[in-house]
């Protein structure tokens, strides 16, 4: 866990997929560093949870229940946001699924654009307005959460892969349309982390917990959810200032693992 904080404070942030995992991380640490902090999720408890631990910490946050696969929830999520705290200084575009377990030939054709409605649209969708709020204001920074799978593929997540690409080349373009105009746009690709997502994978592919830990990384560990907020806090903080249209690997030195050490 880091102790790392930021001087947030008067700034708001928007989360997208807060109800647990990298999302609910990633609230809480905005709010820590004293951002107010707009919680969303399609999911009511575990964002209502979320929001609860925030201001249990002493934090401010507002639960927003919003589907990010519909214009007219994010139209509603972002006039919430803009009624409540007046602008929007931090997006953080996180929600996803991933629900292939089979090779490409095997997915049937409403998982594949289910997946890519979620994860493609949604951030396009959401960027789209967090981008005309933050012209409006001045500035501001977006993290988008890709994969490591967008860098590296694996053979029962074709759809889901494309997805996390095209959320790169989408991050990438956008900042070049707008970091001149005082907007940033990085994304981060999570190696295998600790969330629900994944607990989900590892039973849709019988997969052990400790098979998985050895195959990771270099650590031989899964990520923590924290060690993304921590990456996605630094993208969007002026520590950051001069980097913009990248895509981050959080991942332990998974994209090394396989190459040959010496010689
Ligand atoms: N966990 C990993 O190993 C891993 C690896 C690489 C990338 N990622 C990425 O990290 C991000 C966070 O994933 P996580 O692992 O914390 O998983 P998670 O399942 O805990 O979080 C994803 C959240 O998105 C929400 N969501 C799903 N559909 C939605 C919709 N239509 N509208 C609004 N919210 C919706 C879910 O309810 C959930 O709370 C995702 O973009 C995921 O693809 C995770």
């Amino acid at each position: 866990m880091t102790d790392l904080t930021y001087n947030f404070a008067g700034k708001t942030a928007l989360v997208t997929g807060a109800a647990g995992g990298i999302g609910r991380a990633t609230a809480l640490a905005y709010a820590s560093s004293g951002a107010n902090v707009i919680v969303t999720d399609i999911q009511t408890e575990g964002g209502e949870e979320t929001t609860h631990a925030i201001k249990t910490a002493g934090g401010e946050a507002i639960f927003v229940r919003s589907d990010v696969t519909s214009p007219d929830d994010v139209d509603a999520l972002i006039d919430t946001c803009m009624s409540a705290y007046g602008r929007i200084d931090f997006a953080c575009n996180n929600a996803a699924v991933e629900l292939e377990d089979t090779a490409l030939a095997d997915v049937k054709d409403e998982t594949a654009r289910r997946v890519m409605d979620i994860n493609f649209m949604g951030v396009f969708l959401c960027m789209k307005r967090e981008i005309s709020a933050m012209l409006g204001q001045g500035g501001g920074s977006i993290v988008n959460v890709a994969s490591m799978n967008a860098l590296r593929s694996r053979a029962d997540s074709a759809v889901y892969d494309g997805t996390k690409a095209a959320v790169l080349a989408m991050t990438r373009s956008a900042a070049l349309g707008y970091t001149a105009r005082n907007i940033r746009i990085n994304a981060v690709c999570p190696g295998v982390t600790d969330t629900p997502m994944l607990a989900l994978k590892m039973s849709m592919v019988g997969a052990e917990r400790s098979m998985i830990e050895q195959v990771a990384n270099l650590e031989k560990r899964l990520g923590r959810p924290e060690e993304l907020a921590a990456a996605i806090l630094w993208l969007s903080s002026d520590a950051a200032s001069l980097v913009t249209g990248h895509a981050l690997p959080v991942e332990g030195g998974y994209l090394l693992t396989g190459a040959i050490p010496n010689g």
